[in-house]
Order: structure tokens, then C-alpha cells, then sequence
């Protein structure tokens, strides 16, 4: 059964089937959907996607090659992906990283900063693999301290973009510690984007993706902006709402940027992904963050010194809870010599993990590599839409970035397996999405 009109090679193969138990806490009301057995659909690109760089690469690149043809990969490295010469060795990095016999082909973006120059996108626009630039505002989210501090400050990069083609990829979020961290994307739409796509101050002809979008705002601006907006939809804004990731606990592997939202806003970015619009399509912004180490190696890992680390800072907080101040205590305790005052030092760092993802200040990002296309399956099942998918995965991104549809096929099948509690991640590991729970869907042939 063809499932869209504009060819590609969907197939349904339908047959009634039990529905398992699926998803954790059901946030995401759904309604039930003929259930299909097998869903033939034209190979996808993942066009926001982020593997990280040095040995962690090939720990995450595997999954994503194995399943998409081209990924669009994120440059907030630090250093960032700045200049084409940047781009090229962080390209090679990822293609060294692609299993023997698989082709993937990864589609770079440059890091734009106040000082990227017309000359900077010239040249990237004739490297052929760089397809855009990306707009990250300052202190916006992970490695974006070198981003754009006012977008007046890039419209001569953006001009030179629009000649010459190449598309701006915004995080789009405002960073002034006045504005709520929940309102951030909609403000951003209203003091920048706004006066970017329309407006005396519009750039014309430039190609503009809302990337990881989370509000009802988003979609309708998405929607009522010219053909050159587009957005792109991630798996867990899709599924869950703010509740998935604060009700009974936080769960700090939920915790991504943009934040999820209430579930208006859930329910609105949903729709807009499975409703066959071409301006919504497939970015999952896999953003995979070590769970937490220790001297380097992981917390399950008997050289780890967390626990020592967790024990003296458990003692200095029973003597402060004896009535002596921490000032008082830790003056005391170390405070006489530089040799303990760096042991102080140490113990906080290590026993605060600093830069993971399980630490008092944990990172954003939500990893979903490991079975992309299966959650997005089951969520436009469960709406009844698994006849949208195609569309949202493998077709809109491409006619959006002007390059050719995938040639191949992937088949999705319905059998539920259990997503492992961790995967390895460079000298660390990574907490996936779904971590421990059943997902209904697997890609055929992809080992998991
Ligand atoms: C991303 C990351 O970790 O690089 N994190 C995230 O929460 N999405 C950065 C980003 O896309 O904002
Ligand atoms: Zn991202």
C-alpha cells in the first residue's frame, strides 16, 4: 500500500496485534491506532543531530549511519565548528567513525559567531558539505558561550547566506535571566525571529530552520511564516510534556534544551509533526552527555573515586550540621595550606562530577540515537498516523535543504525490546532515552 502521493516507497503490511505495554507514565494520552506489522519506508535523514567529537564519536555515530543516509551535525564542539577547515576534519572524524559497508553521509553547519565573516560563508558554501550555519545565542545552551550576542551583529554573514544559499539552523531561545526559562522559545519569536522573517530587517531569500521547536507559538509561527521556515521536531517533544520529567523526582536524562513544555504545547508540536506538512520534519537532536565520571573513569568502575569523594564531603556536612558554620568548618579543616585548600577543591569537583549529565548541575541534552525512528513510530502510531511518517522523515528535510530524496528503504517491524540501561560513551557511558523500558518498534537488521 502506497502511503503518500508523492511516490517514495512506503508499505503498510497490516494485521491486527495485542498492543503491548508501551512508554512510561502515559502523559501522552493517544488514541489506538490499527496496529501494522511492517512499515517500508524511503531511508530518512536526521537533520539535527549532534555525535560529540574525539573517542566518544564512534560510541554514537554507528547508530544513527546504520539507520539515516545523512544526518545535519551539530557544531557546538568546544572549540566549535567555526571555519570550512574546521568542518572538513570534523567530517572525517565522523566518516571514520560509519561501520565497514554502510553510507552515511554527514552534512555540516558552521558555529556562527559575532565574527564570521561573508567571506567564512563563501567559502563554505563552495566546500560542498557544508549546507548551513548555525545560530546559537550566547549562553544559550551547551557550548554556545561563543555564539551570536545580537543577531545585528551577523547580518552580513546572513545576507551572504541567502546569495548563496546556504540555510540558518536557529536554537531559538532568548538568554536574559529576566525571561522564564518556559517562555524562552516564544520570546525568542517575538524579539528576533519575528523582525528576521518579516519586517524592514528581514533577510530575503534566506532559508530558515527552527530547530528542536517545543510551543503551540512555535508551530503557528512556523506555519504562518513563507515557505523559506521550516522546523525541526525532536522524539522526546513528541512523547513527553514537563510532568514526564518533574512528577515524582527529576529525571535529569529528560532534561534537554529547549525544555519540554506543558502539554498544550506537546500536544501542538505532535500534531504539527504528523500532519503532513512539508515545513515540519525529522531532527532529533540526540545530544548524548557522559552520565558522570570520575578521574576519568566511569561511576560504576572500582578505580572511581566518587565514593572517597562522597565520603569526605558527607563528613564536612555533619560537622556543619553541628552548629559550625561551612566557612568555619572548612577554615578549620583546610583552609591552612594551599595543599588542603586543593583538596577541598578536589573532592567538590569530583564528588559534583562536573560536566556530566547525573551531577548537581546536570547537562542538557536527551540521547535517542539508539532507536530514532522507532520513537517517532510509536507516537504517530498511536495518533494513527504511521501513514505521515514517511513524509516527516525522509522526504520534507531533503526538499527543504534542495538535495535529492534517499534512494533506499528502511522497514520498521513491530517488536518490542528493551532499550538498555546504559550504552558505552567514550571512557563513560551514556543514559539513553527509554532507558530500561519497552519500545514497540525496531529497524530491521539494525542490531541493538
Ligand atoms: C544540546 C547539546 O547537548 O549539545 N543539548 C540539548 O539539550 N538540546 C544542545 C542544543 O541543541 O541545544
Ligand atoms: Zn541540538
Amino acid at each position: 500500500m502506497t502511503i503518500l502521493p508523492r511516490g517514495g516507497a512506503a508499505r503498510f503490511s497490516r494485521r491486527a496485534s495485542s498492543r503491548a505495554p508501551v512508554l512510561r507514565p502515559a502523559l501522552h494520552r493517544v488514541h489506538a491506532a490499527a496496529t501494522t506489522e511492517s512499515l517500508t519506508i524511503t531511508t530518512p535523514d536526521d537533520w539535527h543531530l549532534h555525535v560529540r567529537d574525539s573517542e566518544k564519536i564512534a560510541d554514537v555515530v554507528p547508530f544513527t549511519a546504520r539507520v539515516f543516509a545523512r544526518a545535519l551535525i551539530m557544531p557546538n564542539l568546544n572549540p566549535p565548528v567555526r571555519t570550512v577547515a574546521d568542518a572538513r576534519q570534523y567530517r572525517d572524524q565522523i566518516l571514520s567513525a560509519v561501520p565497514e559497508g554502510v553510507s552515511f553521509a554527514p552534512q555540516m553547519t558552521l558555529y556562527l559567531t559575532d565574527n564570521t565573516s561573508p567571506a567564512d560563508i563563501v567559502d563554505a558554501a563552495k566546500s560542498g558539505f557544508v549546507v548551513g550555519c548555525k545560530l546559537y545565542p550566547a549562553g544559550a545552551t551547551t557550548n554556545s558561550d561563543l555564539g551570536v550576542t545580537d543577531i545585528a551583529k551577523i547580518y552580513p554573514a546572513l545576507r551572504a547566506m541567502a546569495e548563496h544559499g546556504l540555510v540558518l539552523e536557529v536554537h531559538g531561545e532568548v538568554t536574559h535571566a529576566s525571561v522564564d526559562m518556559f517562555d524562552r522559545e516564544k520570546v525568542f519569536l517575538e524579539e528576533v525571529l519575528g523582525g528576521l522573517v518579516a519586517g524592514k530587517s528581514a533577510v530575503p531569500g534566506l532559508k530558515i530552520v527552527m530547530e528542536h521547536i517545543t510551543t503551540a507559538e512555535a508551530v503557528a509561527f512556523c506555519e504562518d511564516a513563507p515557505a523559506t521556515v521550516a522546523a525541526t521536531i525532536t522524539p522526546q517533544h513528541v512523547l513527553y510534556n514537563r510532568n514526564a520529567m518533574l512528577v515524582g523526582g527529576i529525571r535529569p536524562h529528560l532534561y534537554c534544551l529547549p525544555i519540554l513544555k506543558r502539554e498544550k504545547h506537546r500536544a501542538a508540536v505532535a500534531l504539527a509533526a504528523m500532519s503532513g506538512n512539508p515545513k515540519f520534519f525529522l531532527g532529533t537532536d540526540s545530544a548524548p552527555h557522559p552520565r558522570g565520571t570520575c578521574w576519568g573513569f566511569p561511576k560504576s568502575d572500582s578505580r572511581c573515586l566518587q565514593p572517597l569523594c562522597a565520603c569526605l564531603s558527607a563528613i564536612l556536612v555533619t560537622l556543619t550540621s553541628t552548629g559550625n558554620s561551612y566557612k568555619y568548618i572548612t577554615r578549620r579543616m583546610f583552609a591552612h595550606t594551599s595543599y588542603e585548600r586543593g583538596l577541598t577543591r578536589l573532592t567538590l569537583f569530583f564528588y559534583t562530577s562536573q560536566g556530566a549529565k547525573e551531577s548537581a548541575c546536570g547537562c542538557a541534552g536527551v540521547f535517542s540515537a539508539h532507536a530514532a525512528l522507532p520513537f517517532y513510530a510509536s507516537a504517530f502510531e498511536k495518533e494513527g498516523k504511521l501513514d505521515k511518517l514517511q513524509g516527516f522523515a525522509s522526504h520534507y528535510g531533503a526538499d527543504f535543504y534542495g538535495v535529492p530524496r534517499n534512494a533506499g528503504t528502511v522497514t520498521l517491524v513491530k517488536k518490542n525490546w528493551t532499550v538498555p540501561q546504559t550504552y558505552a560513551f567514550g571512557n563513560d557511558v551514556v543514559v539513553p532515552f527509554f532507558a530500561g523500558e519497552i519500545v514497540e518498534w525496531q529497524v530491521e537488521g539494525q542490531s541493538i
